[in-house]
């Protein structure tokens, strides 16, 4: 049996597709088997479809207390037993209600380098910066993430993406991205090999 992943999602999903590529292609030895997204009609929600993986919307309820959000996320999630959970540009803070039932198993991409830009917008931080001639690189982590701090986590993997000179945004953030998406396979591809190793015929 191969390892089980399920993906957070919340708008593009083009790190999903990402995953679900190297699933298909085999680079990735598990398989994807549910997607969750706290919006509705979002395109992540489309890809997962014309993969043929099943998909929830769990969308918050106004006035809904967010460890009850969270508990409700946590039992879609559970009901799809994964190994290893994903989160693909999630905009949500996940509080320990969520977080404990699979702790060491819950893995975020953010496109900064460790310790840099937290939050939404990293990517349009950094070319402001780079523009106002205050940063040379940014680059793109993927963590653990063991609690509600944002963008933090022990780091699984790093890469540097080198800021040039009067670069449009659109092109610095299609490079961004093709690094988020190289990074996240290879560092969910390895996380699980490790998983594999320890745990054994249990996956
Ligand atoms: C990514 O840049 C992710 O790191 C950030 O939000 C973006 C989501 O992109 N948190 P996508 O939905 O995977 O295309």
């Amino acid at each position: 049996m191969s390892a089980r992943i399920v993906v957070l999602v919340s708008g593009n999903g083009s790190n999903l597709q990402a995953l679900l590529d190297a699933s298909r292609s085999g680079v990735l030895a598990a398989q994807i088997v549910g997607v969750a997204s706290n919006r509705d009609g979002v395109y992540a929600l489309e890809r997962a479809h014309g993969a043929g993986v099943e998909h929830a919307v769990v969308e918050p309820v106004e006035g809904e207390q967010r460890r009850v959000y969270d508990a409700r996320l946590r039992d879609v999630v559970l009901a799809w037993q994964p190994d290893v959970v994903v989160l693909a540009g999630f905009m949500r803070i996940l509080s320990s209600t969520f977080l404990d039932v699979f702790a060491g198993r819950v893995i975020n991409v953010h496109p900064a380098l460790p310790g840099e830009l937290p939050g939404i917008g990293a990517i349009e931080r950094a070319h402001e910066e780079a523009q106002a001639g205050l940063r040379t690189r940014s680059g793109v982590m993927v963590h653990l993430v063991p609690d509600e701090g944002v963008d933090s986590g022990p780091v699984l993997a790093a890469v540097e993406v080198p800021m040039v000179a009067n670069e449009k945004f659109d092109v610095f953030a299609n490079r961004m991205h093709a690094a988020e998406h190289h990074l996240l396979v290879g560092a969910v591809a390895a996380f699980i090999t490790r998983l594999t190793s320890t745990q054994g015929a249990s996956l």
